[in-house]
């Protein structure tokens, strides 16, 4: 099974290539600089990638099963870029991977994404653009698994979470642990689905059988 993490050198990306390399997938990393290649192929990908959100990624998805989107302009830059990567580049890697075959989108979202006037004003913009872009997955016709995290933290994986198609409390988890939910999420062969996921009391796999 082929695999293309988008998004692969960013934070979550990193700690996923090891988690699904280690399942025998194929993992293809997608990246805009080319001297990151080496330290993926550390990490355990099998090919690297040269391919920008903003333009054409087809070369990237090709021969492709699965997508997993991790990608983002991140907090330094301002709302037109959010605008541009977190949701067009994201909507237009659907199309792409529509067009290229692809059977399954596996998107790293945000918590509020379905609900952005339950967010704080100043992230408002970023809730809207993920959530634009998850409803875009949601008519592709594409294979496709929504995962909205709550507030990124740098805390080791405590390996259990609270996960729910929506939860009322928003709440925090670690990158680590998302790596671990995408990882679960690869594994299994899950209906289109989507869900809230924060740091809790229940082991990954348990959370993820009771969805
Ligand atoms: N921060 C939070 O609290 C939070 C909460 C919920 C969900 N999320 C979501 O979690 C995901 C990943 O988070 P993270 O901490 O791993 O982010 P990160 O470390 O900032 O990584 C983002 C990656 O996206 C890549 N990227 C940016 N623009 C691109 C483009 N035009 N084309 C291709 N790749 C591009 C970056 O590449 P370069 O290495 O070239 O810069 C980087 O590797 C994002 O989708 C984010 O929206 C974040």
């Amino acid at each position: 099974m082929n695999v293309l993490i988008a998004g692969a050198n960013g934070k979550i990306g990193r700690r996923l290539i090891p988690h699904l390399a280690a399942d025998n997938l194929q993992v293809r990393a997608m990246v805009r600089d080319a001297s990151q290649a080496e330290s993926l192929r550390q990490l355990g990908a099998h090919e690297v990638v040269e391919a920008d959100l903003e333009q054409d990624c087809r070369h990237a998805l090709e021969g492709q099963d699965i997508v997993i989107f991790t990608a983002g302009s991140g907090p330094h830059t301002g709302p037109e870029k959010t605008i541009d990567v977190d949701q067009n580049g994201a909507i237009s890697l659907i199309d792409q991977a529509k067009e290229t075959g692809v059977g399954r989108f596996i998107m790293v979202s945000s918590m509020r994404a379905d609900n952005p006037e339950s967010g704080p004003e100043k992230l408002r913009h970023y809730f809207v653009a993920k959530g634009k872009a998850d409803e875009h997955l949601r008519t592709s016709g594409l294979n496709y698994t929504i995962v909205r995290p709550g507030r990124l933290t740098e805390e080791p994986p405590t390996e259990t979470v609270t996960l729910a198609p929506r939860l009322d409390n928003f709440g925090d988890i670690s990158r680590e642990d998302v790596a671990l939910v995408l990882a679960e999420t690869a594994r299994r062969d899950l209906p289109d689905s989507e869900f809230d996921v924060i740091t809790g009391n229940t082991p990954v796999r348990d959370a993820l059988d009771s969805l």
